[in-house]
């Protein structure tokens, strides 16, 4: 911004203040697990985000070792590292704009998503209390899996603490695109920065759903089936490939940041600004559905509009009606846990 002002000798003073002030904007990122195989690239990442001020990186244990490495970076946002003692949850989320949680244990090979409910659902849920306690207007960016449970912990946590605002709680679904776009480019030999492919419903599975026919792709048959199932289940070559030492961190770290950067553009003031998310949507609420995930623009109350997933190919709503089934589970899975251990 600064050669932008330089170049502008046009402007005057008062003009210049108003620009370098909505440009400069204070934005305080807290990663919630910031010492995980996620929370360490993500932070880093966030470090080199030139529209964060403030980075707080609180994990149960090596928050203030990561801030002090991460910190030496020479950008001007300033990093502070928490853990549990003196009150440093409480710390890390105070003005917060956005909060992103990556805590919780990942996957191991042979398990699902699913399996991981019961380590995570309580970490979420004590997290997303700390959350509504101090930062309750911030953005919330839900990366723990399973993510199509832990949302709605989120959501049931807010509500009964007053301070649920559907339009700034979000379920982190960027990587099923990232992965999309890839996958096609290199099925079509293009290059994956221009490939847009829509993914709706979950994440995770059978309720991940690319929507290759949007992005005026044809495939058929075992080309067609190839490729959804890769996106469904990409996860699961990175969890098999680590053998053991647990499952995406680095191109998950990548779609945080993403999805990040899109919410402290449009925060920003920037229009347009349009990424698929997991959140509380109306499209299938008439199923029983409360949450789903489909292309959502962003604006500086957060949710600003939810599309409609658009016209689909008849085997596209097949595959639909598999991913509403099984969301339905999972979202009732995560309301359920929080009446019974709240
Ligand atoms: P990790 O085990 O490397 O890191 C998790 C971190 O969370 C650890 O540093 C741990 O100390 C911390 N932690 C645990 N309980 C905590 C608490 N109560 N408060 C604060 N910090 C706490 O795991 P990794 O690989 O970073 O994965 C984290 C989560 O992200 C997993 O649930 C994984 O399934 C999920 N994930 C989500 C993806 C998505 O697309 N949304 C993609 C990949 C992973």
């Amino acid at each position: 911004s600064r050669t932008m002002l330089a170049s502008r000798p046009i402007l005057g003073a008062c003009q210049r203040r108003a620009f370098s002030a909505t440009v400069r904007q204070a934005s305080k990122v807290t990663v919630l697990g910031g010492a995980g195989g996620i929370g360490q690239p993500l932070s880093l990442l966030m470090k080199l985000n030139p529209r964060v001020t403030e980075l707080a990186l609180y994990d149960i244990k090596g928050g203030p070792g990561v801030a002090a490495d991460i910190g030496h970076i020479n950008t001007k946002s300033v990093v502070t590292g928490y853990q549990p003692d003196a009150d440093g949850l409480k710390q890390a989320l105070t003005g917060a704009e956005i909060v992103l949680i990556p805590a919780g244990v990942p996957r191991k090979p042979g398990m699902t998503r699913d399996d991981l409910f019961n380590t995570n659902a309580s970490i979420v849920r004590d997290l997303a209390k700390a959350v509504a306690d101090a930062a309750p207007d911030a953005n919330v960016l839900v990366i723990a899996n399973p993510v199509n449970s832990t949302v709605p912990i989120c959501a049931e946590i807010f509500k009964a603490k007053g301070t649920y605002n559907p339009k700034r709680l979000f379920g982190v679904t960027t990587l099923d695109v990232v992965r999309a776009s890839r996958f096609i480019s290199q099925h079509k030999s293009t290059d994956p920065a221009d490939e847009n492919i829509t993914v709706v419903g979950g994440h995770s599975g059978a309720t991940i759903v690319p929507l290759l026919s949007q992005s005026g792709y044809s495939l058929e048959g075992k080309d067609l089936d190839d490729f959804v199932f890769r996106v469904q289940f990409g996860g699961d070559e990175v969890v098999k490939a680590k053998d053991g030492a647990g499952s995406a961190t680095l191109s998950m770290a990548m779609a945080g940041a993403r999805f990040a950067e899109s919410l402290l553009k449009a925060a920003q003031g920037q229009k347009g600004v349009v990424e698929p998310t997991f959140v509380d949507s109306p499209l299938y609420k008439d199923q029983g559905i409360d949450f789903f995930a489909s292309k959502v623009e962003l604006g500086p109350n957060g949710v600003e509009k939810i599309h409609d997933v658009g016209k689909i190919t008849p085997k596209e709503q097949e595959l639909l009606d598999v991913a509403l089934k099984d969301l339905k589970k999972n979202i009732v899975k995560g309301v359920e846990f929080v009446k019974s251990n709240p």
